[in-house]
């Protein structure tokens, strides 16, 4: 009797583990615990340079999901808190991705007036949650010596502050969306002083990590050779 007992109940926990094994999604996995590789792949999504970055600026600020309002109970501010919408492996069936792909205008996030995100945007999102949806990070691939316009000031200003600064979002009413708009707060010093986080300026990107030193670098060049459409 007993015996037959401690078999029912080896049975038990055995299906347990197993369940637990198959478990791939969910913060507390070990396949989502923080990973880092010196050198950046072209081939792979990063989370923490690449994702945080759009998320911050396009759904996490304040009225929406930042941790003070949680609009519809939403927080989006950590990976653990945004993978409660998320299913690695499968962007389809990921609440994240359905929102920012809808069509109707009504249940799209962001919502109207701000403009939905790029193609770009979520052609990343999709692929980093294909990808497994890692809190992944890697080495820097910033080059100080690259400094034009197109290939390091407006990537960098798109993914991690066009989200509050377009035309439809203007934090501080300043937009950050077009090469004219961005030449006036380069030359006005504005730009520089609120990366740089120098005394007067609203220490930007807002509610997020200091730029790196080598993003902050490749700003100043750029402005110091003459702020170019380059
Ligand atoms: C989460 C939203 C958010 C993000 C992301 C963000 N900003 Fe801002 N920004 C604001 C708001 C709101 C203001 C108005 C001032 C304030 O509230 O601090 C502002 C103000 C500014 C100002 C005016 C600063 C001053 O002292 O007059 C500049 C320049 C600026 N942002 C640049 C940037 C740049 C460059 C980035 C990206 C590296 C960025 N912002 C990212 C929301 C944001």
């Amino acid at each position: 009797m007993l015996n037959r007992n401690y078999i029912a109940l080896a049975l038990v926990v055995a299906t347990l583990i197993l369940a637990c094994t198959h478990e791939t999604t969910g913060p507390n996995s070990p396949a989502n615990t923080p990973s880092f590789s010196t050198t950046c792949s072209s081939d792979s999504v990063y989370f923490v340079s690449e994702i945080l970055p759009i998320i911050n600026s396009n759904c996490a600020m304040s009225g929406c999901h930042d941790a003070a309002t949680r609009a519809d109970g939403v927080q989006l501010t950590s990976y653990s808190t945004i993978m409660k919408y998320v299913r690695a492996g499968n962007a389809a069936r990921s609440e994240l991705y359905e929102v920012i792909i809808e069509t109707d205008p009504g249940d799209r996030m962001p919502p109207p007036p701000r403009s939905p995100l790029t193609a770009t945007q979520i052609a990343k999102i999709q692929k980093w949650i294909n990808q497994g949806a890692k809190n992944n990070s890697c080495g820097s691939s910033c080059d100080a010596n690259v400094f034009t316009y197109s290939g390091a000031v407006k990537p960098m200003l798109d993914t991690k502050c066009v989200g509050c600064h377009s035309a439809t979002s203007p934090g501080g009413t300043i937009n950050l969306s077009t090469y004219a708009l961005v030449r006036t707060v380069a030359l006005n010093g504005k730009l520089y002083g609120s990366i740089a986080h120098q005394a007067g300026y609203s220490p930007m990107p807002k509610n997020s990590a200091k730029l790196s030193d080598c993003e902050i670098t490749q700003v100043q060049r750029w402005i110091a050779a003459g702020s170019l459409n380059n």
